[in-house]
């Protein structure tokens, strides 16, 4: 992808922007950095293009991870961006494609939402969710909910700074599979978990 002037403009704006609502609401947001393209691109790899696919995004920040989610879909496909803070929302917007349904509300009332669109599960659910640092509670009625979302062989993909999380996501969906992202500010994992495989 070239880069000119204005775009390089934009995304430090974006930087910026989303490192103030970071440190106004770091309860929410759990990090002062978005994602980079490495973290981006591996969040994306078990998007296959030829299929249309319905997608939740929970988490979306400034939609640095939905853009990449969309460059990878099908054109018939759905995608389903929760994001609870408004002002990252009114960023997500710059987004024009018609597959993304941008919600602004908590993930654990993505049931409410689907329901509208006449959805009850999808394929996949790719969450950027700062589990680390959301009550627990909360984090386990998200991840039931997942859980209960996904269709039978689909996935949930999540990432992290740290490893040892990766148990709890053995523990509710039965496996994990772990990928280190080097190449990222700072360093980080990705798991993913296949629904109804033990
Ligand atoms: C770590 S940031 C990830 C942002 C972006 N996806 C990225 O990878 O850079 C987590 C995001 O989750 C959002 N968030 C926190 N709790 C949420 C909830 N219950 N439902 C939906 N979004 C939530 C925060 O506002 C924040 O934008």
């Amino acid at each position: 992808m070239l880069w000119n002037s204005s775009d390089f403009k934009n995304d430090v704006l974006k930087k910026v922007k989303f490192l103030w609502q970071s440190i106004r609401n770091f309860k929410e947001m759990g990090t002062v950095v978005r994602s980079g393209p490495a973290m981006c691109r591996k969040m994306v790899q078990n998007i296959h293009p030829e299929t249309d696919l319905n997608i939740i995004e929970l988490g979306a920040g400034d939609g640095v991870i939905t853009r990449y989610i969309l460059s990878k879909m099908a054109p018939e496909g759905k995608l389903f961006v929760f994001e609870i803070n408004p002002e990252l929302c009114e960023v997500i917007t710059d987004i024009q494609d018609s597959r993304m349904i941008l919600i602004n509300d908590g993930a654990q009332n993505m049931a409410i939402h689907l329901q509208k669109h006449g959805i009850e599960k999808v394929d996949m659910i790719i969450s950027a969710l700062p589990f680390l640092v959301l009550p627990d509670d909360l984090t386990q009625e998200i991840l039931q909910l997942c859980k209960s979302t996904l269709k039978s062989g689909g996935y949930f993909i999540q990432m992290h700074y740290i490893k040892s999380i990766s148990k709890m996501y053995k523990t509710i969906f039965g496996n994990v599979h772990t990928s280190y992202v080097p190449l990222n500010i700072p360093p980080g994992y990705v798991f993913s978990c296949k629904n109804g495989e033990i």
